[in-house]
């Protein structure tokens, strides 16, 4: 399996281009079961989450042309996907697929909407939790579906296809609102989502399946009114930047210092990280190609923060807000109110000499002046980047082994940053 290897202390100086969001790529990409008609994505980064949605996307009948080359085949920033799903050869989503990857789980609407019928795994994805899909399910049963559990399949039927309904979640969740927004597309009238959430993913799903003949409002926040269609229409649309990676990116240049513009990305994506980003002595501008961070000399001031859903600091970013306030100048406190279990980080980080004490969904962080580095083992998705940001602020080497979590979610990792001028390789592994 590969490995990266980090030479910390470096600081980085540059451009790195922000690619198209895994969470919106994702979900646009299960939209091409809606219809017959072409769906032609921009800007779809190249990582291992897509390819392997693609693969369960051909398995039912989606046929995809990547624009000159192969699904999964090039190196170049922002593929361009034409996805055809003209007909649905196979309603069932199977577990070897579907276990690899949670959002896999959302072609359960869709499928239903557009077949009446459906048997899809119950999803896997990053072990952060125990991440139910009850309100999927809830909320497609108020669609008019029939939802048995089967041998860890969901089995869905609606004969007489979906009918719109007024739904409302008793939590926020990105998936059930994904899920329903999607299913309630090809519903018969007016769907209506409360408490749905507003991560500006659902947004980019929601303004494609406008261009597709949809009717929706309330875009951004969180009541969505959904007129569903009989059929609808092919699209072109282009996947919005990844806020997680710039996020990732922004506190990378705030724990190794120097100066970077995150070319491409948008600040009102991230406003509420950028602020505590300034909280912690980074500075962070707002210019016509992206956004620029900039930290020197100077040390990192502690915070104290807790995630939220959009619009607060979100849980995709707090493994690497962590890193970072492991070489503060103070006792900083971060508190986890969307996922339980969500530190696993934390026993990788003290291997690297962070001080951080857990206590249920809070840990302190007492920041040490130096971090060293160290052999250390990649988890999940954000936590396995929060050892790149922590691997850059060390002394020495730090060797990050199993990093095919990283491949899931981070495209050209390692290139985008050693053009800045970090020391970081990938060990290959026969
Ligand atoms: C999505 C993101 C993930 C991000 C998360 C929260 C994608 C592909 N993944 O994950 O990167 O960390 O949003 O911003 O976009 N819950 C229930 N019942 C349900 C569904 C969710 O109790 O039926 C709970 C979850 O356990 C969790 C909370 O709701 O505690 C939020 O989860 P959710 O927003 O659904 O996360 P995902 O869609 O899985």
């Amino acid at each position: 399996m590969d490995r990266i290897k980090i030479i910390g202390g470096v600081p980085l100086n540059g451009v790195i281009p922000i690619s198209g969001a895994k969470n919106a790529a994702l979900p646009l990409m299960i939209a091409s079961l809606l219809t017959g008609e072409r769906l032609t994505l921009k800007n779809v980064p190249n990582l291992a989450d897509v390819n392997q949605l693609v693969r369960i996307l051909r398995n039912h009948g989606v046929d995809l042309a990547v624009d000159g080359k192969r699904a999964g085949s090039g190196v170049l920033l922002g593929d361009t996907f034409h996805l055809t799903a003209r007909e649905i050869v196979d309603t069932t989503a199977p577990y070897d697929m579907v276990s690899r990857m949670r959002a896999s789980f959302w072609v359960l609407g869709p499928l239903i909407a557009r077949m009446r019928e459906a048997r899809v795994s119950l999803p896997g994805g990053c072990a952060i939790g125990t991440r139910p899909v009850d309100m999927h399910l809830t909320g497609l049963k108020q669609l008019g579906a029939q939802i048995d559990i089967d041998s860890g399949y969901v089995v869905a039927r609606a004969p007489n296809g979906l009918r719109g309904e007024r739904i409302t979640f008793p939590k926020v969740s990105v998936g059930a609102t994904h899920q329903v927004l999607l299913a309630a597309a090809l519903a018969k009238g007016e769907t209506v989502i409360e408490n749905a959430a507003r991560e500006p993913e659902i947004g980019d799903v929601a303004s494609c399946l406008r261009k597709m003949g949809v009717e929706i409002e309330g875009i951004g926040t969180s009541t969505l009114h959904i007129q569903g269609r009989d059929q609808l229409d092919g699209a072109i649309h282009t996947v919005l930047p990844d806020r997680i990676e710039t996020g990732t990116f922004a506190f990378a240049v705030a724990a190794a210092g120097g100066d970077v513009l995150l070319k491409g990305t948008r600040y009102d994506l991230l406003s509420a990280a950028f602020e505590v980003l300034r909280e912690t002595g980074a500075q962070v501008e707002e210019v016509s190609e992206g956004v620029r961070v900039t930290r020197n000399g100077e040390g990192i001031a502690p915070v104290t923060i807790e995630t939220q859903p959009f619009p607060g600091f979100p849980t995709d970013l707090q493994a690497q807000m962590m890193a970072l306030m492991a070489r503060s100048s103070g006792t900083s406190v971060i508190r986890e109110t969307i996922f339980e279990n969500r530190f696993m980080h934390v026993q990788e980080l003290a291997r690297l000499g962070a001080d951080i004490q857990l206590h249920g969904d809070t840990a302190t962080i007492k920041g040490v002046e130096d971090l060293h580095g160290a052999q250390v083992m990649a988890t999940d998705l954000r936590a396995s980047v929060s050892l790149v940001i922590a691997g850059l602020m060390a002394e020495g080497e730090t060797m990050i082994n199993r990093v095919y979590h990283l491949d899931r979610g981070f495209e050209m990792l390692e290139e985008k940053l050693s053009c800045c001028g970090a020391r970081i390789e990938r060990v290959r592994e026969e």
